[in-house]
């Protein structure tokens, strides 16, 4: 059986094959790690490492590559945002649109005295710059929401949303997951202070890469300590950069893949990726808005949203539904919460969750066509079948 992969919102497949080659070769030809060392591998390493930062501070418009820190996922990237950031005393403005991975480390935070308010979306996932003003007191500190979102695609206005956080003087964190290497960002334009990325979705990078940009006026504190290649001789953590941030040996393959990943959507161009997307994501949007039983999730608009869909079919339940589309079509989907638990409050999927359907560049026409006409044989028997299940979702 065909297999289509609509996953991508986890983590991107397939990989470039010059992704694929990057890391290869770095395996085969890179025994040193950067600056570990004065032999010609362990240069070779700290090269390609400068290089990656090199290339994505162009991609993203940081003028500064060192303020570049390459990190394992977007995870740690907004971990080390939040907790280098926050201090006891500071509000934070976020939303109700936000992943687990901001959620968590701000209620964590709540332990050390650090407050949050979340802003409310609309049913279809969207927020106005001006309700993030509203929400902004003499204690806000930071200002943070993702890009686009990992259950009802919604891009939120970055840029509007940037405007209003120079006009109050409070630094902005962007949690670009879902739109990184789709989406064309520049960090200047946007008036963004902190860029959270996964190197591992939109930007075709290996697993265990990501990065987070730091813009000059900000200092945060590194989260760990420990060695950094240069300034061995200092009993604690160096002040320069990136090394103050990124202690122990790198992931110099993964970096190397993420590079010639970023590489490959350059040269291509990320409004190319973009329109591409946007047109799968039309098709898929056209196919199964009309089936009889089934619920779609976030704008219909495709300029207001990215390719992460989400449904539910009437009487079904979504961890079925998301069986029967593998089992039967091939399709590899997921299904409930997303990690993004409060936005099921927004469109009344909590807590059975939704099916997602996540895109990539690689997909096509014609596995778009396949997915609409398997969604629609699954509603069309859902209620007589035994997959019936009695949950209905709102
Ligand atoms: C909006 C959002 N933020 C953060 C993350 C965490 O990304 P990572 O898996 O790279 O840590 C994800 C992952 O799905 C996400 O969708």
């Amino acid at each position: 059986m065909q297999q289509v992969y609509l996953n991508n919102a986890a983590t991107s497949f397939p990989k470039p094959p010059q992704v694929v080659k990057a890391v290869n070769e770095a395996l085969l030809n890179m025994g040193g790690s950067p600056g570990r060392g004065g032999q010609r591998m362990s240069q070779a390493a700290s090269q390609t490492v400068r290089q990656a930062r090199e290339e994505i501070a162009r991609f993203f418009g940081a003028p500064d590559p060192r303020r570049v820190i390459f990190t394992l996922n977007a995870t740690e990237a907004l971990n080390l945002a939040l907790h280098g950031f926050l201090r006891p005393g500071d509000h934070v403005v976020t939303t109700v649109m936000e992943h687990n991975s901001v959620l968590r480390p701000l209620k964590t935070l709540e332990k050390i005295g650090v407050t949050s308010t979340r802003v409310e979306a609309s049913p279809d996932g969207w927020v106005e710059p001006r309700q993030i003003e509203k929400a902004i007191n003499v204690n806000s500190r930071l200002i943070v929401t993702i890009h686009g979102s990992n259950v009802t695609g919604t891009m939120l206005p970055i840029e509007g949303i940037g405007d209003v956080a120079r006009k109050h003087g409070i630094p902005y964190l962007v949690d670009a997951a879902q739109t990184a290497g789709i989406v064309p960002i520049n960090v200047k334009t946007a008036g963004i202070s902190l860029l959270a990325c996964p190197g591992h979705k939109g930007l075709l990078g290996p697993q265990g890469t990501g990065f987070l940009y730091i813009s000059e006026d900000i200092d945060l504190e590194p989260y760990k300590q420990g060695g950094t290649g240069a300034y061995s001789e200092l009993e604690t953590q160096p002040e320069i950069l990136p090394e103050r941030y990124e202690s122990g040996s790198h992931n110099t393959p993964g970096i190397a893949g993420l590079a010639a990943g970023v590489r490959f959507i350059a040269d291509i161009g990320v409004d190319q990726i973009r329109a591409k997307e946007k047109h799968l994501t039309e098709l898929l949007i056209k196919g199964l808005r009309d089936i009889p039983g089934l619920r779609l999730y976030g704008p219909l608009d495709t300029d207001r949203r990215v390719g992460v869909i989400s449904f539910n079919i009437n009487g079904m339940d979504p961890a079925t539904v998301g069986e029967l589309l593998e089992d039967q079509g091939g399709i590899i989907s997921r299904h409930g919460l997303h990690c993004a638990p409060l936005v099921h409050h927004v469109i009344g999927t909590f807590p059975a969750g939704t099916v997602r359907l996540s895109l990539s560049y690689f997909n096509t026409e014609s596995e778009i066509d396949h997915t609409v006409e398997m969604v629609a044989r699954i509603a069309r028997r859902g209620y007589s079948s035994p997959w019936y299940t009695a949950l209905t979702v709102s």
